[in-house]
């Protein structure tokens, strides 16, 4: 744990931050991730596509352990509050900016919950008829899935509990965190 994380541990009253992927394993599952997908689309040119803003730490590590040609666009989905799970509207507030058309397309995504915000984007994006269409999410949480929706990269896969740090937050907070954390008693 980094000292930044302990502060924040020791500081934190609303919640218990219990330790779940170190920085260490982010790094070794992020590295194996960038592997696969870089297998995957050969001598082409990716576009990656993350979803704000959860996914930004993990994108913006997930680029330099690709060290490849690549773009990188953005989409913001809003599900509705400040809430600590899905609440079943999604809108896509901002959208891609870049000409997917026969492009390479890996949407990149913090955590796959319900699988409903994935599955409007990948809908939406397919209309943008891109070559090939896959999604990578760091954490895949298997057990609320509610549309069938399957991520073609996946870093962790968890069972239960809410979590937070390296970019995925609770309220927007915690997003600073290094690693990630099982946040227990505030949700
Ligand atoms: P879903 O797959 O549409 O249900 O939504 C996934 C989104 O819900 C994620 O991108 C997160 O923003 C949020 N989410 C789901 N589970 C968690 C969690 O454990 N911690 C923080 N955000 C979560
Ligand atoms: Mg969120």
């Amino acid at each position: 744990m980094s000292d930044a994380d302990r502060g924040a541990v020791s500081a934190r009253a609303a919640g218990r931050l219990v330790p779940l992927y170190s920085e260490e394993e982010i790094r070794r599952r992020v590295a194996s991730l960038a592997a696969a997908i870089r297998a995957d689309v050969g001598g082409a040119e990716p576009v990656l596509v993350g979803i704000l803003k959860g996914a930004f730490v993990f994108l913006a590590d997930l680029i330099r352990a690709l060290d490849m040609p690549l773009r990188v666009d953005f989409v913001r989905v809003a599900s509705y509050g400040e809430r600590a799970e899905s609440a079943g509207r999604v809108a896509i507030t901002k959208d891609v900016e870049l000409d997917l058309a026969e492009q390479d397309v890996v949407v990149v995504e913090d955590i796959l919950d319900s699988g409903l915000t994935a599955r409007v984007l990948l809908d939406h994006l397919a209309h943008r008829h891109p070559r090939s269409l896959r999604l990578c999410a760091l954490v895949d949480k298997r057990e609320r899935r509610r549309v069938a929706v399957e991520a073609d990269y996946v870093g962790f896969v968890l069972d239960r509990g809410f979590i937070v740090g390296y970019g995925i937050d609770y309220a927007e907070r915690y997003r600073h965190l290094a690693a990630i954390y099982t946040l227990e008693g505030a949700v």
